[in-house]
């Protein structure tokens, strides 16, 4: 399923000015407090970076990977860690920072798994959320777009580790549902 240049689904012009307006209200919501900003590897890498360049405030920022164990994952929703965060969190301001949420079972675990070392909030932000896919209950507080469930590339967002660098969010022909990489 390689193309040269799958379809645009939002250009890198609509994505700027929703990134730039999800940044002012973290900026209101956050001011005064001890945010730490948690991009989820790889596919957040791209958003994450933008959006906090938008963001008017001091914060931190780190990283966490993650794998899901296929099958398992859909029915137990435990997923692997293969990089857990170097900063502590106790007491601090959590905004997980995703691509995208599609059964929203990676983000109800990882959410889940921070709130338990004592935070004073954990909430999150995702770039692209596809509802038709979901499986949990999960609130995003700073959604950017919702998008229909066909599988989806560029901007951080991968088939088979390929199109990450897209500068826009575009569509794979003939394709249903998730099987990215994380
Ligand atoms: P969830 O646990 O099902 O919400 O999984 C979300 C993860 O699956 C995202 O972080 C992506 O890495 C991946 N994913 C889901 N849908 C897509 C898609 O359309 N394109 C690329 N990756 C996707
Ligand atoms: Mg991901």
């Amino acid at each position: 399923m390689q193309q040269d240049k799958p379809e645009t689904l939002l250009s890198r012009e609509e994505i700027g000015v929703r990134t730039a307006r999800m940044a002012e209200e973290i900026t209101e919501d956050y001011r005064g407090r001890d945010l730490v900003m948690i991009g989820v590897l790889k596919g957040a890498f791209v958003f994450l970076a933008d959006l906090s360049r938008q963001v008017e405030l001091p914060l931190e920022i780190d990283f966490v990977a993650v794998s899901s164990y296929g099958e398992d994952t859909r029915s137990s929703g435990v997923v692997k860690i293969i990089k857990d965060i170097d900063l502590e969190i106790a007491g601090k301001d959590v905004l997980l920072v995703e691509d995208i949420v599609d059964t929203g079972l990676t983000l109800k675990y990882l959410a889940g798994m921070l709130r338990d070392r004592g935070p004073a909030s954990v909430e999150i932000c995702a770039l692209l959320n596809k509802p038709d896919a979901r499986k949990v209950d999960i609130e995003i507080k700073y959604c950017g777009f919702d998008v229909p469930p066909k599988f989806v590339v560029g901007y951080g967002l991968d088939y088979a580790e390929r199109y990450r660098q897209l500068p826009y969010v575009g569509v794979l022909e003939e394709t249903e549902g998730s099987e990215g990489t994380d």
